[in-house]
């Protein structure tokens, strides 16, 4: 159902492009999909990939089923005027804006728009990108499957309930820069050990790849798999104790609740 889903994207700019050329690259028809953007700069590339390009907004939304809202949260009570003028009720709203609730959204109109609200992440891009999704007051069951169904041809995603869309940003959103960040000391180590930089981070990213792929596909807990590479008296306890000393885990965890917290108030203001 997706293939003829015609999806018009308003703010093509790191997110919105992102998930525009992760669409044509999971085949999608790029002539089905339509970037707007103020910014010549950013529609370019989308352009050479075959997308629709236009620096009119409402051509994201005339005759297109799927309307994504990719500006940032401070330029969309201007843009919300004109999609008003332009949006049909058949017609469904994603908006992938960090912090704006779908009743946010929902009161700008009368009518009862079907809105939904997602938390993708650039790597869109590899087709790799953790989603949180979930459908405002008047979505439908089937306009939230379709508008999941588009984000699972990016990545994976996750339906959870609104009042979780902060922990999701907490998570998963801010979540690439931790890992960015792990792997960085991760290869900082194998430097400070002996290894080349690029010996090192080559490495690092791809044992993060690799235990990633067997958490997901293995479906077994970290914990179990942890164990399972965990030799008495070996390298790897020696390097776990070290870890526990050095508090990682209380790190990242805290660093989940702060950024979940700071999204929290950042959508009260
Ligand atoms: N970046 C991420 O990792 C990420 C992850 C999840 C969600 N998001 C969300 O995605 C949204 C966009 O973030 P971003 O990082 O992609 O920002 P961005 O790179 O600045 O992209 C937004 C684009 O929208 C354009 N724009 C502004 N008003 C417009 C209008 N009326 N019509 C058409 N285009 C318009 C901007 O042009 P100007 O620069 O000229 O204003 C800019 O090119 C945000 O709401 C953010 O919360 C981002």
């Amino acid at each position: 159902m997706t293939e003829e889903c015609k999806i018009g994207v308003i703010g093509a700019g790191n997110m919105g492009g992102a998930l525009l050329s992760g669409l044509v690259a999971a085949g999608l028809p790029p002539a089905h999909l339509t970037a707007t953007d103020l910014r010549e700069a950013v529609l370019q590339p989308l352009s050479q990939l075959g997308v629709r390009i236009s620096t009119r907004a409402e051509d994201a939304i005339l005759g297109q089923q799927v309307v994504v809202l990719g500006v940032k949260p401070q330029s969309a009570p201007e843009l919300f005027q004109l999609v008003k003028r332009h949006l049909r009720l058949d017609q469904v709203l994603v908006s992938i804006m960090a912090g704006v609730s779908t009743a946010t959204i929902e009161s700008q109109w009368e009518a009862p728009i079907p809105v939904v609200r997602v938390m993708p992440q650039t790597l869109a891009q590899l087709g790799a990108a953790a989603s949180g999704i979930c459908g405002g007051r008047h979505a439908t069951p089937a306009q939230v499957e379709l508008v999941r169904a588009l984000f699972d041809r990016v990545g994976s995603t996750a339906l959870v309930a609104e009042y979780q869309m902060d922990a999701v940003t907490g998570l998963s959103g801010s979540g690439p820069a931790y890992i960015y960040t792990v792997l960085e000391a991760l290869a900082d180590g194998g430097v400070r050990v002996g290894l080349s930089r690029e010996v090192a981070l080559k490495l690092a990213a791809q044992t993060a790849l690799g235990a990633a792929r067997m958490v997901l596909e293995s479906g077994q807990h970290p914990a179990v798999l942890r164990d399972q590479v965990t030799s008495p008296g070996g390298t790897t306890i020696a390097g776990l104790h070290k870890l526990e000393e050095k508090g990682l885990r209380d790190a990242l965890i805290s660093a989940v609740q702060a950024a979940t917290e700071r999204s929290a108030q950042l959508g009260q203001t």
